[in-house]
């Protein structure tokens, strides 16, 4: 076998590969390119080739876990990019955060045009655009002026490995967004180093400073779009109005293949051929003596130093030598009897000249570029211009909007968790204050009769909730169709009121083949009612005094929380002396059945899907811990069985049973009888007792590393070292082969800067103390990164990305643009269930309650 010739294939391969770096000499793939279609439900295809993401694909950029959503078809004839139909709305500040892989210049493009939306009027919105190092783009930014559509473009040198774009709307007010671009630009772009005019000289530095793009002129030729330029870039065509004198001008143009670059000066990525290729010259040249200037004049922000970047291209000489012309800029002499022939030493080549324009010579915010004709003498005097940019540069406060430093600005420093706090309605706040004080009452109440010993029933202290004077205390018309009279948990998430009887017959008289979890405080069973809608019913052991308190801990936080990542309740029941829960069933069970130890094992779940899952389940303990409440909720058990994943994967974090409210602001820990699962205890918290959100950080790192590696926490079976995946998988990792531990059967699909990250985030959750260890929004957001770092590697091998992509991100994309909600608990259509699907209309659920480990 090892005999055949191989020579014909290498050579082949070797031409081949000749072949394809000349014929692609002008291409640039950028290693940074993120493209995103903000607002909209499917990826968008442009016809120059890009693809823009759709905007559920690009949430793991995105800070808030809110979608508000504008679309909209009427976007004005000129526009064609498809880009400007939808956009996304943020009523909090929100960030968008890239991975860097090569630092250095970087396109930024924004895309704006205020669309149609019932509840915003985006013409009304004022918001600034800035980064994580202070850079201002745009400051109290408004839309209004016109409602065209708006294109704003950056050229940022970025030397972190990560950028950040922040949104921040004015008070009051909400900042959008229709598309975003973020790609690198080749380093060659931006030269260091520009000629600069009063006084004459050098000017070195260009690379600190940070550009706005103002004009780009294609002159004496068409419109270059992206489709033409392989950094996508658009040169105006020149007849939008910048010369000032047409009738002067005389448009020559070639076959853009004559354009030849110089070795070691403008390059095709500088401009595209067709930029080169056209050109304005003096009319009447040669005929008469022209003496005059061809003009161009430009508006610009005042108060800023400018680089102007002339292109030019000899295409109108027959010979060598024979063009001079002057180069002014403002009214200065910027080149004096410019000779192309000498600086190129060829006709049709490629030169282009940067100058800096300091801020003091802009005059009434116009900048003016002239040439005109240098020697008179000549046969054929002649001046020409093939390409014109302006870009604005970053002023020393590092601005490029308005002349203030973000530092001074009263908004700018702010570096509040991105997490929105939601804002309940009226209403919704009156409830829960209501609910809260008869919770408040009643345990006090029950407290002194001895309650907590377990004597009584769950009626008792759930009876004055459903007493009448509450259901009228709330506006009839959201009145149940069904007759159900629980208007009161249809508003604070409780949900509707089972009969018994109903509940009975969906579980077949709560029958042991239903059972689909056991705990302290009783069962789990899996119902049908109508038309097979599945359900998770949590009955009650009214002799459990746990399970009594554990209930009631549940209700308290389910009525208060709402987020896609948390289980919700659906309904209850509490007749016949019965404490009922109803969740909606979770499809695909608890996240470790996905692990390992189920009978019949389950399909392993790619990296991705595990990416996914341990990012939305920090998703939801992020919430907990800082938006559900002012105080924020520890779960304080948090580990794999409770992680639960529905029909789409996605992961919904359940069980609140041992949930407490955290620490007051005066105080740093709340002081506990140490509850939670061996294996995920947090050691400080079982050594002092004392309970923060560092425990749950805790526990997450240890599910963490059970995603990872696919085995128990706790293992007995195991040899002693490796009992204990904590300590095990930080063994490891100080010694640097934790990638021997990885689950085999995904090892050799994840990136080794996915792996990387991801550990990285594990490990800091299991530092020894509290304070050492992230906070789950930090957590958060290095998953994110592990993600986006596994996406990129596979952005390598696109087919690999469509099959992994193709199943489960979609589908629970699709989900996320269904939401459209504005706030977690005043959108009426997420909490009333009166409608006939009987099931809380997206929102999210809950079903399985397993085993409970060490309690
Ligand atoms: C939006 O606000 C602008 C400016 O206040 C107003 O002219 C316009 O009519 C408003 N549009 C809608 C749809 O309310
Ligand atoms: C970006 O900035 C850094 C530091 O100022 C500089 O070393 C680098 O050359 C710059 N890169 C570009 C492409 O301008
Ligand atoms: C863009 O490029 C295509 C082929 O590469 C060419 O046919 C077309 O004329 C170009 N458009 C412009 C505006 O130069
Ligand atoms: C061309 O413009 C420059 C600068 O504005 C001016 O000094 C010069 O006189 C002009 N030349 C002609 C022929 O008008
Ligand atoms: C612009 O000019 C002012 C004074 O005329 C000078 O102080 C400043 O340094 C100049 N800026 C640049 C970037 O050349």
């Amino acid at each position: 076998m090892g005999g055949e010739p191989k020579l014909p294939t290498t050579s082949l391969t070797l031409l081949f590969i000749i072949f394809f770096s000349l014929s692609t000499n002008a291409r640039f793939t950028p290693p940074d390119n993120y493209l995103i279609d903000c607002g909209s439900p499917q990826n968008t295809i442009l016809d120059d080739g890009r693809t823009f993401k759709s905007d559920p694909q690009s949430v793991s950029f995105l800070s808030t876990d809110e979608n508000i959503f504008a679309s909209s078809n009427s976007v004005p004839e000129s526009e064609s990019l498809p880009l400007y139909k939808t956009a996304r709305i943020f009523d909090t500040e929100s960030v968008y955060k890239f991975l860097v892989f090569h630092p250095g210049r970087h396109f930024l493009r924004l895309y704006f045009h205020p669309l149609h939306h019932p509840e915003y009027n985006l013409t009304t919105a004022v918001f600034t655009v800035k980064t994580d190092d202070g850079l201002v783009l745009l400051h109290d930014f408004s839309a209004s002026q016109n409602s065209d559509c708006l294109f704003k473009e950056y050229l940022i040198n970025v030397t972190s490995d990560d950028f950040s774009l922040i949104f921040s709307p004015l008070k009051k007010s909400f900042a959008f967004v229709n598309a975003i671009e973020f790609v690198s630009a080749p380093n060659e772009l931006v030269p260091d180093s520009a000629t600069t005019i009063s006084p004459p000289g050098m000017f070195t530095g260009v690379s600190a400073y940070d550009l706005q793009v103002v004009h780009r002129v294609n002159v004496g030729g068409p419109t270059v779009t992206p489709k033409n330029d392989t950094l996508s870039r658009t040169w105006m065509s020149d007849s939008r109005g910048y010369m000032v004198f047409p009738k002067g001008e005389k448009v020559v143009s070639v076959d853009p293949s004559v354009i030849n670059y110089p070795v070691g000066g403008a390059t095709a990525l500088i401009a595209p051929d067709q930029v080169y290729s056209s050109a304005a010259s003096m009319a009447d040249s040669g005929v008469s003596v022209p003496n005059f200037n061809l003009t161009w004049e430009m508006n610009v922000d005042p108060g800023f130093n400018y680089l102007i970047r002339l292109h030019f291209c000899d295409i109108v000489s027959t010979r060598l030598n024979s063009l001079y012309f002057n180069v002014y800029v403002n009214g200065l002499s910027g080149v004096n009897g410019l000779d192309l022939s000498t600086l190129t030493s060829d006709l049709a080549m490629a030169y282009y000249k940067d100058f800096v324009i300091n801020a003091s010579t802009v005059v009434k915010g116009v900048i003016r570029v002239q040439v005109g004709p240098s020697d008179l003498e000549s046969t054929t005097p002649n001046a020409i211009l093939n390409g014109l940019e302006v870009m604005k540069m970053s002023s020393s406060a590092g601005s490029l909007d308005g002349l203030f430093s973000s530092g001074s600005n009263s908004r700018g420093g702010s570096k509040r968790l991105p997490m929105t706090i939601t804002e309940a309605t009226g209403v919704a706040i009156g409830v829960i204050m209501l609910l809260v004080l008869i919770f408040s009452l009643i345990r006090r109440k029950n407290k002194a009769r001895g309650w907590d010993e377990g004597g009584n029933s769950f009626t008792s202290w759930f009876l004055p909730i459903n007493a009448s004077y509450c259901s009228t205390f709330l506006s009839s018309k959201s009145k149940s169709k069904n007759g159900y009279s629980s208007v009161l948990f249809s508003k604070v998430g409780l949900g509707r009121s089972f009969g018994f009887d109903e509940l009975r017959d969906a579980t077949k008289n709560f029958d042991e083949s239903a059972v689909i979890g056991v705990g302290g405080f009783g069962k789990v069973y899996i119902g049908e009612i109508e038309e097979g809608k599945k359900l998770a019913i949590k009955r009650g052991n009214p002799r459990s005094s746990q399970g009594m308190n554990e209930f009631q801990t549940e209700i308290e936080l389910l009525s208060k929380l709402r987020h896609r990542h948390l289980v919700s309740l659906i309904g209850y029941c509490d007749e016949n002396n019965e404490m009922i829960l109803v969740y909606e069933y979770m499809a695909n069970g608890p996240l470790r059945d996905h692990l390992y130890g189920s009978k019949p094992a389950l399909p392993s779940l790619t990296w991705k899907q595990r990416l996914e899952i341990s990012i939305g389940a920090a998703r939801g303990l992020h919430y907990l811990h800082t938006g559900g409440s002012s105080q924020g909720i520890i779960h304080r058990d948090v580990k794999t069985t409770n992680i639960l994943l529905d029909d789409n994967f996605v992961a919904k974090v359940s069980d609140f049973g041992l949930s407490k409210t955290g620490p007051a602001l005066d105080q740093t820990h709340v002081s506990t009888a140490v509850k939670g699962s061996f294996g995920y205890l947090d050691p400080e918290y079982f050594r002092r007792q004392q309970l923060t959100e560092k425990s749950d950080v805790y526990s997450f790192g240890v599910v963490l590393f059970e995603i990872l590696c696919a085995r128990p926490a706790l293992d007995p079976t195991l040899p002693r070292e490796q009992v204990n995946l904590a300590e095990w998988a930080m063994h490891k990792q100080r010694k640097g082969v934790i990638d021997t531990i990885v689950d085999p059967i995904i090892a050799k699909t994840i990136s080794s800067e996915s792996l990387i990250k991801y550990v990285e985030a594990a490990e800091k959750c299991l530092a020894e103390y509290g304070v050492d260890r992230p906070s789950m929004g930090d957590v958060l957001w290095n998953l994110e990164f592990a993600l986006q770092l596994q996406d990129a590697s596979l952005q390598l091998d696109p087919l690999v990305e469509d099959d992994t992509c193709k199943g489960k991100t979609k589908m629970v994309a699709s989900e996320d643009v269904k939401k459209d909600e504005k706030k977690n608990n005043d959108s009426d259509v997420s909490i009333l269930i009166n409608d006939d699907s009987g099931v809380v209309m997206g929102s999210p659920l809950f079903s399985k309650m397993e085993d409970i480990e060490g309690r």
